[in-house]
């Protein structure tokens, strides 16, 4: 959506590598704009069009020795561009520049290993071997034996000599281990060096890129009215204020106030946007009819339909208020609309049903505007700061669409969610006060659905128990839990206790995700 044309750009051809990403990603922290796309998609015309300053071809899990595997068109080494090769990439290559590549037979190599460097130095690998070798780590199953001519050798590894090859007349590069994965401590120093030489000025900043989004929203909506869907989270937040920063008043948001959410924090949205930002904000307080709706339910997928379901009646109700919308703001990211490369196939298991409104648009006859859909998660933090939003806001831990219902096994009571509320708040704050929110993905508190008796004072006490969830994790696929000291565990039950009434235990959650989720439901 944002014009990129201006920038120069570096095309990843993605192979189906699972970590694909982390090359965009070790890329973006070098201010370089990449995309990646798969490589069915990237025919002649699509490279010509997209005029890479360089190019980067993925690893994968197939084999060039067999019929019909995965090719970039042949014209990618006629560009006169910088090309890296990693791992299947590097064979791909080698294979269409007339070296040879075979099959497994006591030479694939998964895992850790160390490779060391030959004599001829290379730019490519400046700040590396210091130290004599470098760990990389390495995946794979076929090996080159012979490299295309006019590549030279530049490091070795025990089962795989040529570990680090480049033809440095045609600035082609490949290595057979994957730079961009955390096990390759160094693995970053080596896109910095293929990007200096690839000539990259590093013209990708949040600041640049900010004034170009706004640019790009004014001449896509025109004088037309923009509705979004916020939500208080970062991705809805950002993208709210930098549309607003290009439309002002032409954009509404609405707030919808399902009854379910934490502490304060109606409050805290609608004053941050509608006070602070100035913005036309609809805070639509519908808990009645959500928790109505809700009652004597206890089946977790029941729930979650029941509010995704009334979500999307009642922000259509109250967009059809607002007078020649033809806009839907959205807060799509890019890992969102990367198309990715399937070998497998086949649906996947429903484990939850995720609470969007996906269809939303169609169904209204919507146009959506989605500014963030170039950016990856900690880009849309560097955009939020850019724009002003308090660090509180911007480093928020993620909070589930279905709010707190999927914190709250078995039946939803208005009492049960208030006490929840109460817990979840002591929690965070002692969570804070320690200095530990930004070391956790996400924390909270659970109310379980059984009461257990105690003992308080000179009295009984019959009340209920809950449950702390603390994580870590990188994108929320998987998680470990947070290795809390006992100390801030014993406290942390203590000031519930006394401070909330209606809860006489707290239990503490040590399952990772899998086979837990990091929700209760
Ligand atoms: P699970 O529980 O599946 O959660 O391990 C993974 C991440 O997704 C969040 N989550 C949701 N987010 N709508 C959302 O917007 C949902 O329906 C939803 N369910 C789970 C969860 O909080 C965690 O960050």
């Amino acid at each position: 959506m944002t014009d990129i044309s201006s920038h120069e750009r570096l095309l990843i051809i993605d192979f189906g590598s699972q970590v694909t990403q982390l090359i965009a990603r070790r890329l973006r922290e070098l201010s370089v704009y990449c995309e990646i796309h798969p490589y069915q998609n990237v025919t002649s015309e699509f490279l010509i069009g997209f005029a890479p300053k360089a190019v980067i071809l993925s690893g994968g899990p197939a084999s060039v020795m067999t019929e019909g595997s995965p090719r970039p068109p042949k014209e990618v080494f006629n560009l006169g561009v910088p090309v890296l090769g990693i791992c299947y990439g590097q064979q791909v290559m080698m294979h269409m520049l007339g070296g040879k590549v075979e099959r497994g037979h006591g030479t694939a190599e998964f895992g850790r290993a160390y490779v060391t460097p030959e004599d001829a130095k290379l730019p490519l690998l400046d700040g590396w071997f210091d130290g004599g070798k470098e760990q990389v780590w390495m995946s794979h199953g076929d090996h080159v034996s012979a490299i295309a001519p006019g590549f030279e050798v530049y490091g070795t590894s025990p089962n795989a000599p040529f570990a680090i090859t480049a033809d440095t007349e045609r600035n082609f590069y490949a290595v057979q281990f994957h730079p961009e994965v955390h096990h390759t401590p160094n693995g970053a120093k080596l896109y910095e060096n293929f990007i200096k030489l690839a000539g990259f000025s590093g013209d990708w900043t949040m600041g640049a890129y900010r004034e170009q989004a706004i640019e790009a929203i004014r001449k896509q909506v025109g004088d037309k009215q923009v509705i979004c869907g916020l939500s208080g989270g970062v991705d809805s937040s950002v993208a709210a204020v930098l549309i607003h920063e290009a439309i002002g008043d032409q954009l509404t948001c609405v707030f919808v106030d399902h009854g379910l959410l934490r502490k304060g924090e109606a409050e805290e949205v609608v004053t941050m946007f509608r006070d602070h930002y100035n913005m036309k904000l609809i805070h639509a307080d519908e808990q009645e009819l959500f928790l109505g709706a809700l009652d004597g339910q206890a089946d977790p997928e029941t729930k979650r339909k029941i509010i995704g379901g009334l979500f999307i009646d009642v922000f259509q109700k109250y967009a059809n208020e607002i007078d020649g919308a033809e806009y839907l703001a959205q807060g799509t990211l890019y890992p969102d609309v990367i198309e990715s490369v399937s070998f497998s196939g086949g649906p996947s298991v429903t484990i939850k049903s995720h609470h969007n409104v996906g269809g939303l648009p169609e169904k209204m006859g919507l146009k959506l505007v989605e500014p963030l859909r170039e950016l990856f998660k900690d880009e849309v933090r560097a955009l939020g700061t850019e724009l002003g939003l308090p660090k509180s806001f911007i480093g928020r831990h993620p909070f589930p669409g279905p709010g707190l219902a999927i914190r709250c096994p078995g039946e939803i009571t208005r009492a049960k969610l208030d006490i929840l509320r109460e817990a979840d708040a002591v929690y965070i704050d002692q969570i804070r006060k320690h200095g530990l929110y930004d070391e956790i993905w996400q924390a909270f508190v659970a109310i379980l659905p059984v009461r257990t008796v105690g003992v308080m004072g000179d009295g009984r006490t019959y009340d209920y128990a809950c449950a702390l969830r603390a994580v870590t994790s990188v994108d929320g696929m998987t998680a470990d839990y947070y290795p809390f000291s006992h100390e801030f565990l014993g406290e942390t039950a203590t000031r519930i206790i006394n401070e909330v009434e209606g809860i006489n235990r707290v239990t503490y959650d040590i399952t990772s995700k899998p086979p837990g989720t990091i929700e209760w439901e």
